[in-house]
């Protein structure tokens, strides 16, 4: 054996085994957020090879066309799409003796629990977050310029203040693109009707729901919402729209509390330099996303893909991702006495609304909701 024959083969026998996993983190926030979970699982001695595709559609189109010709990425990010993916479950890595030696089971909540089984005996997705979506986000010196001292409870509330943020020169409501104008009108709609009505019309395109007072209020408080917006919304991403509150050039912005991370990643610290309320019309109402991974198999187990499951479910792992991420850890029994003001309120109202039956999900998180639309 000749020496570079030698060498070769020890390089390759030392290679760590990488994992391929596609997501979308792109923005400041997220990057940081996810380096964590990049962290956690190079230090157990594996590769994570990156493959971050910059905003949500493009990284779920490339995901699809990926699957659909057979060179599935080993590991993906992965929220409203989740249902799609779970309808095969041969494609998929099993967890099961993993979750069972992890006990997974007594530690996520029962919602996130279904979402991550998607209605069958066994894992389809590792879930690591919760986000909280309706939230309002404000600029603290803006408030204070209106002569405002708490942010709006009601949208009648959030419309007079708009009115004078703009009569003060800002752009009163901060948006993104269309998929937020969707996004945001998803949480308008929890604000203005029943949560049992709101579920059945997004779950189940119910017609009654459909057409109740709630949907029809929804769309009126949409419509008065969108004149506040300015006219170079349509092009702008999400992480732009939140720069615009951090910066003060724009009052409010409706926003999951993934745009913590960007706030985060400023330096600004909330009741300082921004509120985070809920929803006007939502107060302890909890309506969440939860970000999970996808685990694809090819062919024989794969050690990496394991350990690359475990990280994302270890404790002080998702701790250091969701502080950085703006989300709360899924996991029941992680410590959030580090995180902030917003992340402790949402963490307390995504418990208090499971218990009163306020809580809801984008319906393609509920394994029962019958006829879905990928809204959230
Ligand atoms: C995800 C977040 C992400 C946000 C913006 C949401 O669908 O749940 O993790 O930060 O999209 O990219």
């Amino acid at each position: 054996m000749t020496a570079a024959t030698c060498l070769a083969l020890a390089s390759s026998a030392l290679a760590a085994e990488s994992v391929e996993v596609i997501h979308w983190w792109t923005s400041s926030g997220e990057t940081a957020a996810v380096g964590k979970f990049k962290e956690a699982f190079t230090a157990k001695g594996f590769e994570w090879k990156d493959l971050a595709v910059g905003g949500a559609d493009n990284q779920r189109m490339l995901l699809k066309a990926r699957v659909g010709k057979g060179s599935s990425p080993d590991a993906a990010q992965i929220n409203s799409d989740v249902r799609a993916y779970a309808a095969d479950r041969s494609n998929l890595a099993n967890l099961d003796a993993l979750a069972a030696k992890e006990g997974w089971d007594s530690v996520l909540p029962a919602p996130v629990l279904r979402y991550a089984k998607m209605g069958g005996p066994s894992y389809v997705a590792v879930p690591v977050n919760v986000h909280r979506q309706n939230v309002m986000w404000i600029n603290a010196a803006a408030l204070k310029k209106i002569g405002a001292d708490a942010p709006p409870k009601t949208w009648e509330e959030f419309f007079a203040m708009a009115d004078k943020a703009r009569a003060a020169g800002m752009i009163p409501l901060a948006m993104g693109e269309d998929t937020w104008v969707n996004f945001f009108f998803y949480t308008v709609a929890y604000s203005t009707m029943p949560p049992d009505s709101f579920r059945k019309a997004f779950y189940d395109a119910d017609e009654s729901a459909l057409k109740s007072a709630g949907m029809l209020r929804a769309f009126e408080v949409f419509r008065k919402a969108r004149s506040y917006v300015d006219r170079s919304a349509s092009t702008r991403k999400w992480n732009e729209a939140t720069q615009m509150v951090i910066q003060g050039r724009a009052f409010a912005l409706v926003m999951g509390d993934w745009a913590k991370g960007e706030f985060v990643q400023a330096g600004k610290k909330p009741n300082e330099d921004y509120l985070c309320a809920p929803v006007p019309g939502t107060s302890n109402g909890h309506l969440f996303n939860s970000d999970a991974f996808m685990f694809f198999k090819h062919g024989k187990d794969s050690a990496a893909q394991l350990a690359l499951a475990q990280t994302l479910m270890n404790k002080e792992a998702q701790q250091a991702f969701s502080l950085l991420k703006g989300s709360v850890p899924v996991r029941t029994d992680a410590d959030v006495s580090k995180f902030d003001e917003c992340s402790k309120k949402s963490y307390a109202d995504f418990v208090s609304a499971g218990k009163s039956g306020t809580l809801a999900c984008g319906a393609q998180h509920d394994p029962d909701a019958s006829k879905v639309r990928r809204l959230a």
